[in-house]
């Protein structure tokens, strides 16, 4: 486990119902000393609930993880358990059971399998940015293995799209400057301009749409090619939502005596760290957003509320935190109605899948790829250039 997830586990908020269940399932074969014998059984049979409940067939999986969201294909998973136990040997363990974050990788595993069976059903592998793509709060650097693994993609007619909270309205200068790694390596490699428009970048979640050119930077997406009524509606309710978010977020900066300051921006409103501080707490962070969260909540269930019902997204980005107007589910359905992709056509890879992260939202959306940070990414995007390398282009 990487030390940046080391408390992953420990909070509720930090917890995924599926994998705990996971890991319940696994434990009594574990203690027993037969999850080499059990393992691949127990799989096989998740597996078959998985595929019920997707179907419609069952609701048995609904009744042990209420929280479980929507499946878009079936899940390999006898498959990933069998290769992931090859390799870490999971099985010929005595004393460490399997952990949250193996159990993460055979999820991960087990959806790339399902997605690249056939290869030509992926059309478009969409990334967060920070801590996904790149550093908190650092730029795609040109030497990463990202590029060449991500040029296969758009070579082979994949869209590949950034969707991140990062909302640079009208500045796709910004975007460059982020990506820019990735730009100058498509440049070097010669892209053509049909292959440099498969690249794409959505900011504020979902609020700002933009594509590659022929010339290695961004132009914004006129609104009206790809906005829906949707979003139009949550830039209209946006101010009163904010101003809640706001007034929040600054009376919770006071009372937990958190060094930071809050920003308000057209459709977002963040609670920033002060140039004088060292860090902000994982903790008080992760109080900021659930109570933003109830607050905005109750406030538009309240009776005759002046504050509309407009999808927000408030998360805690790690050395931040943030209230956006609009969120990635939007965000994702958007991008695959412009682009005409189905959602199981789709994977959204992203580092923040708790109750308190950005990229949960997108469960609803696609199929979704667990990652904890730059590095995992790479290894996922190579698992999925291969699959689709040899495909032949349509
Ligand atoms: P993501 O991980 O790519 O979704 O980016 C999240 C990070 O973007 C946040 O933690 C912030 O540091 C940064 N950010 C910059 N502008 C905004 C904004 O308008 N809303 C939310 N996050 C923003
Ligand atoms: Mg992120």
């Amino acid at each position: 486990m990487a030390s940046s997830e080391a408390g992953f586990a420990i909070a509720s908020q930090q917890r995924d119902a599926l994998i705990e269940f996971v890991k319940m399932m696994l434990a009594p074969a574990f203690a027993l000393e037969v999850l080499d014998e059990r393992a691949a059984i127990l799989f096989e049979r998740l597996e078959a609930i998985i595929e019920e409940y997707r179907l419609g067939q069952n609701t048995k999986l609904k009744k042990l993880v209420p929280t479980i969201g929507t499946f878009y294909t079936p899940l390999q998973l006898v498959h990933a358990w069998k290769d992931y136990d090859a390799y870490v040997r999971i099985s010929k363990r005595g004393l460490v059971a399997p952990s949250f974050s193996e159990i993460r990788h055979i999820l991960n595993l087990a959806q790339i399998y399902a997605s690249t069976e056939d290869p030509n059903n992926l059309r478009l592998v969409t990334f967060d940015g920070d801590k996904t793509l790149y550093e908190d709060g650092g730029n795609f650097l040109p030497d990463s293995k990202l590029v060449d693994r991500l040029i296969i993609l758009m070579r082979k007619k994949l869209y590949v799209a950034v969707v991140t909270a990062a909302g640079y309205k009208g500045n796709p200068t910004r975007y460059e400057e982020r990506l820019g790694g990735l730009l100058r390596g498509m440049r070097k490699r010669e892209l053509t301009e049909e292959e440099c428009n498969r690249l794409l970048v959505l900011g504020g979640e979902s609020n700002f749409l933009f594509q590659c050119n022929g010339d290695f930077t961004f132009e914004e997406v006129a609104p009206e090619r790809w906005l829906t009524p949707a979003q139009t509606w949550c830039e209209t309710g946006a101010t009163p939502v904010l101003d809640v978010a706001e007034e929040t977020l600054l009376k919770l900066k006071e009372e937990l005596n958190i060094p930071a300051r809050v920003i308000r921006k057209e459709l977002a409103v963040g609670l920033v760290k002060r140039p004088d501080a060292k860090r902000l707490e994982r903790e008080q962070l992760d109080e900021v957003v659930l109570t933003v969260q109830n607050t905005l909540n109750d406030v538009m269930a309240a009776p005759n509320s002046d504050v509309p019902m407009v999808p927000f997204c408030a998360f805690n980005g790690g050395q931040d935190a943030w209230v956006d107007v609009g969120n990635k589910y939007i965000g994702l359905r958007t991008l695959q109605d412009f682009l005409g992709i189905e959602p199981k056509q789709c994977i959204h890879v992203g580092d923040q899948f708790t109750a308190v992260g950005n990229d949960i939202s997108t469960r609803d959306a696609c199929p979704t790829l667990w990652i904890s940070g730059p590095e995992e990414t790479g290894r996922v995007v190579k698992m999925i250039s291969r699959a689709v390398r040899d495909m032949p282009t349509l």
